[in-house]
């Protein structure tokens, strides 16, 4: 399973492509709008934000469309995807939204289908051309269903029916949905900065380093302690 980052900041991005586990990134409006609060003064807008991540990212980095109609989606996805070789064009599933994914994957522009959330969204998204599609675990779970549990059907549809779309487990709010995702198959996980650096982390690991210090410095001690011969 490849990793990208959801997020738009890039301090979050640097240090996970430092750590050599970043291979893309997604944006949304309200990544994008978190981003912008953080940085505050120094705030950059949308396509210099996306270029300063292509500048550090080797791979996809998913960028959003905002406009609503078929007609708009395509202006703005082919404005989008001019600003970088990179740039996979976010679209919400919708069936404006169908109609522009049809349009665009036949012209080459790589589409990322957003806001999935039945199997029947995943299905029309990549039969239209869609180069990924992301149904959304998170926001699932809160209204009380399951949405690993689409993340594994939508990669068996896909598979089942050898589409060629890859699935990108989006809306991941803990590090069991990253394993989970993982598990099911899902060909990439996108995943929060603070859910990735949780990943790195084990209780057993913490004591484990801890219990090999110590053995170390007792042995170094008591080597230090030999009478010299
Ligand atoms: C990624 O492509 C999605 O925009 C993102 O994962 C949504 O996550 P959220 O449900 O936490 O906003």
């Amino acid at each position: 399973m490849k990793i990208f980052l959801d997020t738009a900041r890039l301090d979050e991005i640097q240090q996970a492509a430092d750590w050599g586990v970043c291979d893309g990134v997604t944006t949304n409006p309200s990544l994008h709008s978190r981003a912008v609060a953080h940085e505050g003064d120094a705030a950059i807008g949308y396509r210099e934000r996306i270029l300063r991540i292509a500048d550090i990212v080797d791979g996809p980095i998913s960028a959003e469309c905002v406009t609503r109609t078929t007609e708009e989606l395509i202006a703005e996805a082919r404005e989008l995807a001019s600003w970088h070789p990179s740039v996979v064009v976010k679209i919400p599933i919708d069936g404006p939204g169908l109609a522009a994914i049809k349009a665009l994957s036949e012209e080459g522009i790589r589409i990322n289908t957003t806001l999935i959330f039945s199997l029947n969204q995943a299905l029309l998204a990549a039969r239209a051309g869609a180069a990924y599609v992301s149904p959304f675990v998170g926001r699932l779970d809160d209204i009380g269903e399951n949405g690993i549990q689409l993340v594994a059907d939508t990669v068996d549809l896909l598979d089942r029916f050898n589409l060629p779309a890859q699935v990108i487990a989006a809306s991941l709010r803990n590090t069991d949905h990253t394993a989970q995702a993982a598990r099911v198959g899902a060909h990439i996980a996108t995943i929060p900065f603070p859910v990735l650096e949780q990943m790195q982390l084990h209780p057993l690991t913490d004591k484990g380093i801890q219990a090999f210090l110590d053995d170390w410095h007792k042995a170094e001690a008591q080597l230090r302690a030999q009478p010299v011969s």
